[in-house]
């Protein structure tokens, strides 16, 4: 493990936001993440899998640890279903080609989200009706007061929209070093959203018939077709969460905007972020060097050579006109350092 000092984060944030960091290395095995730990515990440390989820604001002070351990094991296997263990630094959208060149199904839908095993259940990933949770055996962590290596079980993770027990009550407390899911080899396909069965359509495809690699190809020509290439245009994806505002205030919406889209909860109703940056005028508009992409409002880009205090700044703008407009208040999705 090699501590370089000064280095640029650009390339290792889908961003692109160049700031650096004081102190950064890759680990490649757990003894070297052990290593970088012990290094760093007079500093804070930032542990960075795809650098798909953060905007970062200024130079990190501390160590930045980019997380490259990978390797991919099967661990059981029976006639219905595989257990499949990956470590956390794998590539999460090659994790999912290989699982379905394999013919183990459950994450298909899930295919291009950018990141890696790691950042998976730490925000309880999800697309197309799909989460983590759904496909979620286990994962081990490392205490990084004791780095002893600790099992979590579904329940133990407290899984949410979005959301984990590592994002809150453990926030900062344990690296994710493994992730094992259970996948199908008789497969219950989830293709209840429309544009994956309209895409079908459109090359043929009876819904009804087809393959984890159909529903596959389908997925990532969605997302190619709305979402930006982070290769080609800086971004992290949904840049906010979409709200659940209770039933009333929904109802009381319904009657100033009747178009308005919602999506009934357990805890009241889901409205799509998209939608009400779009209704602000947003979608589009470039600000500087920053700007909500003219395909998704939800999605913030980087021109080029976007500063992340210029991208936050957005943020608050859209986030203030959304909450004059529709006394909703958007939280963001990703993590802004
Ligand atoms: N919409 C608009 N204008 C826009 C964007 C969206 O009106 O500019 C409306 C759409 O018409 C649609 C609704 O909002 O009725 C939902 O849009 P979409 O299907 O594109 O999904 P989303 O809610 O914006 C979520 C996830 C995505 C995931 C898609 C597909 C969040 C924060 N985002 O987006 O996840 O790929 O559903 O399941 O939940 C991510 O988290 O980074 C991400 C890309």
């Amino acid at each position: 493990m090699i501590l370089q000092t000064h280095t640029s984060l650009k390339p290792y944030n889908t961003f692109g936001l160049d700031v650096n960091a004081h102190h950064f290395c890759q680990v490649s095995n757990l003894n070297e993440f052990k290593q970088a730990i012990s290094e760093s515990k007079e500093k804070q440390h930032l542990i960075i899998g795809g650098g798909s989820n953060i905007v970062l604001t200024k130079d990190y002070e501390g160590i930045v640890i980019l997380n490259k351990i990978e390797g991919i094991q099967l661990v059981e296997e029976t006639e219905s279903y595989v257990k499949i263990k990956a470590n956390s630094g794998e590539n999460w959208h090659q994790f999912v080609l290989y699982c379905i060149e394999n013919n183990w199904g459950g994450i298909e839908n899930l295919s291009l989200i950018p990141g890696t095993i790691g950042a998976a259940p730490m925000q309880n990933i999800g697309a197309y009706g799909v989460e983590i949770v759904n496909v979620f055996d286990s994962l081990e962590a490392l205490n990084l007061e004791t780095l002893e290596l600790e099992t979590f079980l579904k329940l133990q993770c407290e899984f949410g929209y979005r959301e984990s027990v590592f994002k809150r009550k453990l926030k900062g407390q344990y690296f994710i070093y493994s992730v094992t899911f259970i996948l199908t080899k008789n497969h219950q396909l989830n293709i209840d959203y429309g544009d994956i069965q309209t895409t079908l359509q459109a090359h043929n495809v009876d819904p009804e018939k087809a393959t984890i690699q159909q529903v596959s190809n389908a997925v990532i020509e969605i997302r190619q077709s709305k979402l930006p290439n982070p290769a080609v245009l800086g971004n992290s994806g949904s840049f906010f969460k979409n709200p659940t505002i209770s039933t009333a205030h929904f109802q009381q919406l319904k009657i100033d905007f009747p178009e308005i889209k919602g999506y009934e909860q357990p805890n009241g109703v889901k409205v799509p972020a998209g939608w009400l940056i779009e209704q602000c005028g947003w979608k589009g508009k470039r600000v500087g060097e920053t700007g909500s992409h003219v395909k998704q409002a939800l999605v913030l880009v980087n021109y080029g050579n976007a500063t992340g205090n210029e991208v936050h700044a957005l943020a608050l703008d859209i986030i203030k006109s959304v909450k004059e407009k529709y006394g909703i208040i958007l939280e963001p999705e990703v993590n802004i350092i």
